[in-house]
Parts: structure tokens; sequence; C-alpha cells
């Protein structure tokens, strides 16, 4: 049967008290309606629906700005959950199937727990809600079963008129039918509740009022984790972390405190990689194996490449290249830039715009001036070049091989291979005029 994904997204979001969309958030470097999306590509869906509301551009934006290949539908009252799959649903009159409704606001749920929803509805009954138990039921929705198992009906916490305190079910917004008995039912649903929007969760009750069964399909807790407040973002941040620090840590890389450090979704680390506590790891980052990583450094865009050492305290921003074993040492900012296999930044220097060759030494203090306050010009540096202690190379500029610049220069001319470049007024010596300097105690 040909599957439908509608993932909803055009709720308001008020609990958020945002300006942002609330499923623009973003977990582990990516929207929070991304994660949703990206598991269920294992489900093959022949079409994917995203339902939002009028004028959210930026939502749009963000859609395409991904390559997001889904068919967006514009709920144009936020009447409720109910009413966005049913404005999903008109979208496609001539739909039939199965249909998927994922919330945008509930990341975690895992392609092979989607796949046992569906073959519920594939291979037994024409309804399945994915539920799971907890002991801390919140702002779910509570499910109730009827005496063979099967739903009875789903009822939201604001609806609720007693606090259960034992385990309770709780729905995680995630459900799958078959698409003819739903596009029945959908219209009886019904805005009789305390927020007076139509609720999806109503369909239980209707089916099972007239003998239709909906299964329960359990999952672990941690996969249902839904957004709707600053402090659910946080929640949801912290179980990507773990689950990121765990698959790396089993995979071979050492963490040493594991719980400083922070990963993106797209972060590439091979075995034998050592991570030293409070590292944070931003989008398109790869590290190979044997780089060190030392604390408190900050990485984006860049790749690592094998016995490479950073930091600590070294920022490499995107578009960089370190190379087999080079060094970036403390208070080294890198933006944009090449450095040749073991060459070595070691101390408190910007290098931006820059390639730089193999082996070769970059001295404490040096700037790469990438920016003349219009545009940004490049620096090229040889090979086996030895540039002194705080040296401004001004771009656009080239320095050759097995080339030499003084310390203390600043250099806007090219410096050709072999050849030193000193650019820094001669020293002058006035015997016997230092000025006193013993100062007064106290
Ligand atoms: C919903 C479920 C609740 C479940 C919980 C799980 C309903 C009525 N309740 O509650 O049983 O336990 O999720 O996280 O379904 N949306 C629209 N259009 C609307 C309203 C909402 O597209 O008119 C979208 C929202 O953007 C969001 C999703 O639907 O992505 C869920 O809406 P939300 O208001 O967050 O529902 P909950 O109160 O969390
Ligand atoms: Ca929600």
């Amino acid at each position: 049967m040909s599957i439908t994904v509608v993932i909803l997204g055009a709720g308001k979001g008020t609990r958020m008290k945002s300006k942002k969309t609330k499923i623009l958030h973003e977990i582990g470097g990516i929207p929070i309606y991304l994660h949703a999306l990206n598991s269920t590509e294992g489900l093959v869906p022949s079409k994917t629906l995203f339902v939002t509301s009028r004028d959210n551009q930026a939502l749009i934006e963000s859609l395409q700005h991904f390559d997001v290949k889904a068919d967006v539908v514009i709920q144009d009252e936020q009447l409720g959950t109910g009413d966005a799959v049913a404005v999903a649903l008109q979208s496609l009159p001539e739909l039939t199937g199965i249909v998927v409704v994922l919330y945008g606001d509930t990341p975690f749920v895992k392609t092979s727990t989607l796949t046992k929803l569906v073959r519920s509805v594939e291979q037994d009954v024409p309804f399945a809600f994915l539920g799971f138990e907890t002991l801390h039921p919140g702002n779910y929705g509570r499910i109730k079963l009827d005496t063979e198992g099967y739903i009875q009906k789903i009822t939201e916490a604001k609806d609720c008129n007693h606090v259960d305190s034992s385990p309770s079910l709780c729905n995680s917004g995630i459900f799958c039918s078959k698409v003819d008995v739903l596009t029945k039912l959908l219209p009886q649903v019904s805005n009789e509740n305390s927020s007076g929007e139509y609720y999806l969760t109503d369909i239980a009750r209707l089916a099972s009022e007239q003998g239709i069964k909906t299964r329960l399909v359990q999952c672990d807790e941690h996969e249902t984790l839904g957004i709707n407040t600053r402090n659910d973002l946080a929640v949801a941040e912290h179980v990507f972390q773990s689950q990121m620090r765990n698959r790396f840590m089993s995979e071979g890389v050492t963490l040493i405190d594991p719980n400083s450090v922070y990963f993106s979704i797209d972060t590439k680390i091979a075995p034998d990689v050592v991570i030293e506590p409070n590292v944070k790891i931003g989008k398109e980052v790869s590290i190979d194996t044997g780089a060190v990583i030392h604390s408190f450094s900050y990485l984006e865009g860049c790749t690592i490449s094998e016995g490479a050492q950073i930091g600590p305290f070294a920022r490499i921003r995107a578009s960089s290249e370190i190379s087999k074993d080079a060094k970036v040492g403390n208070f080294v900012e890198v933006k944009a830039s090449k450095l040749g296999a073991r060459t070595k930044v070691s101390h408190l220097s910007y290098v931006g715009d820059a390639s730089v060759g193999e082996e070769t030494n970059i001295g404490a203090g040096t700037v790469f001036c990438n920016y003349d306050g219009v545009s940004k010009n490049k620096t090229v540096v040889g090979s086996q070049t030895f540039i002194g202690s705080n040296t401004l190379l001004i771009a656009p500029v080239e320095i050759g091989n097995e080339a030499f610049t003084a310390a203390g220069s600043v250099i806007n001319q090219n410096v050709p291979d072999h050849s030193l470049g000193i650019a820094r007024k001669r020293q002058k010596n006035l015997l016997n005029k230092a000025p006193n300097h013993k100062f007064r105690k106290g």
C-alpha cells in the first residue's frame, strides 16, 4: 500500500514565547521538524505533505534550504490537529493507501517504530496511535484502552479532571491510518473541549463508538518527546547530545568528560580521536583518526586530518582544512584557510583566508590581515617558511617557500622563495638615556 506522510507544523507554538516558529528552533544544529522528517525517509513514502500556516515564509525558506521534498499545504486557521490533517487530505482528494501523521515538534521517533505502526495498519486495524508508558504524563494526551486492549479514547491533559499518579499511557501524537476510513471519520471530529479545537485524538473515541478498532503501538518514552516549551527544547538537546556521545564512544572516540562535549547532527569523527572536556563541535566538521581536540575549543565547517592537534582555546571556522599532524594552538582563530601537513600555528594568531604550505611555522601573534574594510583578500604562504612573531601579513600577499619574515614586520609586498622579508624600523640604543624606573614602594 502506498504511504503518504503528513507532518503538522502550523501550530503557533505560543508556549515557546518566541518570534520564531517553534519547529524552526534547533536540536543538534538543525530545525526540530527536520529530525521528524528524516525519520520518515525509511518508510519510502510516495508523498510527503507539510502543513503550515499562511505567511510562514521562514518555514518555507527552511524547507527550500534543506531541499525538503514535500508539498506544502496551508492551514488557514489553526483550528487543531484534526483540522490540520483534514486540510492536508483535502489537498489530495484522490488519495488512497495509508497515511502517517507526525507532529513537527516531535523529533526523536525511530524509523523502526514508524514501520511497526505502519505494519499494524497494513495487516491489522484501520487506525493506530503510537503511545508510551510514563510516570510523568505532563501535558500529553492520556490513552484509555477498552477491555480488549484497543484504544477507547484519548483525553487531552487539559480536559482530564484528575491526576493519575500510577504509570499512565500517553499519546505521542504519531498516528497511522487507512486513508478511506480516516476521510470518513474526520468530518465527525468535534471541538467540544476546553481549547475549542478539533483534536485529531478525537478519532479514537469516534472509531470506538462505531466499532472500528484503534491499535496502540508502544515505544520508548524518549522517542516521543514533544517540544512545546524552552524547557522541552533543552531536554531534547540533552537527549540528542547523549545519543551522539554514546555513539561516538561506541565507535572508538575518547571523550574524557562526555557531558561537556557538544556535537552537531552531521559531525563525523574517526576512531582514536581524543576530545578533552568543554569542546563544541558545530556543523560540518569531520575529524580524522589520531587527532586531539584540547579543551575549550570551538570548531565548525572544518576538516581536521589525521594526528592534528587543536587547542586548547582554539576557534576553527567554516571552510578550513587542517592537514595531517598540523597544530593549531592556544588562542588561535582559523577562518577559511588551509594549513598544510605539520604546519604549526602555536599561539595567539589569526589566520583568515589563507593557504599555508607544509612544515611552516607561524609565530606567536601573527595576524593575517584579510579585510581591508571592503573585501576579504587572500594570503598564500609556502612550505618550510618561518613567519616571525607578531608579523602582520597584509592581504593580498604571497610569501614563498623556505622564506622568512622578521618578527614584528608589517608585510604588504610579496616575499620570494628563500628570502627574508623585514619591514620594521632599525633599533637604536641611546646610551645612558634610560628613564628612571626605580618605582617608589607602596
Ligand atoms: C498533541 C496531542 C496529544 C499528544 C501530544 C504529543 C492532539 C489534540 N493532542 O498535543 O495527545 O500527547 O501532541 O506531543 O493532537 N498543529 C497544526 N495545526 C493546528 C494545531 C497544531 O499544524 O491547528 C501542529 C503543531 O504545529 C504541532 C502539532 O500539530 O507540530 C501538535 O500540536 P500541539 O499544539 O503542540 O499539540 P499538543 O498540545 O502538544
Ligand atoms: Ca506538542
